[in-house]
């Protein structure tokens, strides 16, 4: 089964999580950053790998994504929320819906990730009433973000795409 591993990283959480996948699955996987990566035709099994963006696949794997057509699909990605979230779960169906006609999702994972601290130290300067301001719930997890991917994070990706077929 030739597999392809693509996965979008702008700093680096989930470049960790492909890397850790890319361990488990067999020798001669191929792994691509999304700006680098092949057409997937040529490919069984595509495990595409995205950092949610506003509640979804970042832009750059949302235009990859649609090219994937009639495969065996793997779905990872990492994002501030916590896993257990509603928003985790609308994030793994928004991105497979980005996905061409007749594939079949056969692995998953998410996890969090540590939100960019530009993005949080803009955060901390809104207004109370903006609806991202930072309160005491939303400052807990951004510094539970912090903590992850960690190792236990990576075990469990693992698990997740280990031995599939
Ligand atoms: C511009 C921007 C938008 C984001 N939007 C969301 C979001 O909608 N939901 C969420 O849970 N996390 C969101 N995050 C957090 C990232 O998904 C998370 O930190 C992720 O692990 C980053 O992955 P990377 O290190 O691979 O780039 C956002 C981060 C940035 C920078």
């Amino acid at each position: 089964m030739k597999t392809l591993i693509v996965y979008s990283s702008k700093t680096g959480n989930t470049r960790k999580v492909a890397e850790a996948i890319h361990a488990v699955l067999p020798a001669g996987t191929d792994i691509f950053p999304v700006s680098d990566a092949p057409e997937p035709d040529a490919y069984d099994f595509v495990v595409v790998g995205y950092w949610v963006d506003r509640g979804t696949a970042n832009t750059e794997m949302a235009a990859y994504m649609p090219k994937i057509c009639g495969k065996k699909v793997g779905i990872f990605f990492t994002l501030g929320a916590y896993p257990h979230s509603q928003h985790a779960t609308d994030s793994f169906e928004a991105g497979t819906k980005l996905l061409g006609e007749g594939c079949e999702v056969v692995a998953k994972f998410w996890c969090q990730g540590a939100i960019d601290p530009k993005l949080t130290s803009w955060m901390s300067k809104l207004p109370a009433e903006h609806p991202h301001s930072p309160n005491p719930e939303r400052l807990r997890r951004w510094e539970e973000a912090a903590k992850h991917p960690d190792a236990a994070d990576l075990e469990a990706a693992q698990s997740a795409f280990r031995n599939l077929f």
